[in-house]
């Protein structure tokens, strides 16, 4: 009985999503890969501050940096969601080496989310000289990814 209440109840709510992406007048797959490229887009938002932080740019702020960190480390799930088969080609800069190189492009995500919630701990903490060295080491992560994964221009 749940079950299938919960069955009717998924169902409307993948009628409901499908009904706003109709609305906008793209396909799933134009909406994936608006989604993933957004998901990208807010994340870094999110790393804004930090990086200033960590430059030396902006004094360090013990709230918002394990904020924003908090933040990263979740939105950091969210991208791989949007890498859905017929999205090889469009509005991207996905290489087809997503595709054929799954397993390695997986890693690389798998990567990024590690770093990031590692980041995430360390700005609980507060230390500011391990904060400096790991978010080097999650700007890495994207930069292996994009290295392989992503194309440098249109
Ligand atoms: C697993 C691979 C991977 C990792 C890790 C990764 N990226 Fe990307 N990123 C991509 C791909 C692929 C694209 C191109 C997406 C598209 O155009 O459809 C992209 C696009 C972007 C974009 C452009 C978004 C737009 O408007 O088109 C930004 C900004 C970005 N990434 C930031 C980051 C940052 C910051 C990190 C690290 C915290 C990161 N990425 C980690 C694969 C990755």
């Amino acid at each position: 009985m749940l079950k299938k209440m919960l069955k009717v109840l998924l169902s409307l709510t993948l009628l409901v999503g499908f009904a706003g992406v109709a609305q906008a007048e793209m396909t799933r797959e134009e909406y994936a890969i608006k989604f993933r490229r957004s998901s990208f887009t807010t994340m870094t938002w999110y790393m804004g501050a930090m990086s200033r932080m960590v430059k030396g740019e902006m004094t360090y702020d013990k709230a918002l940096f394990a904020r924003n960190a908090e933040y990263v480390a979740f939105l950091s799930k969210l991208p791989k969601d949007g890498f859905i088969p017929g999205t090889e080609s469009g509005d991207t800069k996905a290489k087809p080496e997503i595709w054929s190189k799954a397993d390695k492009f997986k890693d690389a995500n798998d990567n990024m989310e590690k770093e990031t919630a590692k980041l995430a701990e360390l700005a609980k903490v507060g230390n500011f000289d391990d904060l400096k060295e790991q978010y080097g080491k999650m700007q890495k992560t994207c930069k292996v990814c994009h290295e392989e994964f992503k194309k440098k221009a249109d």
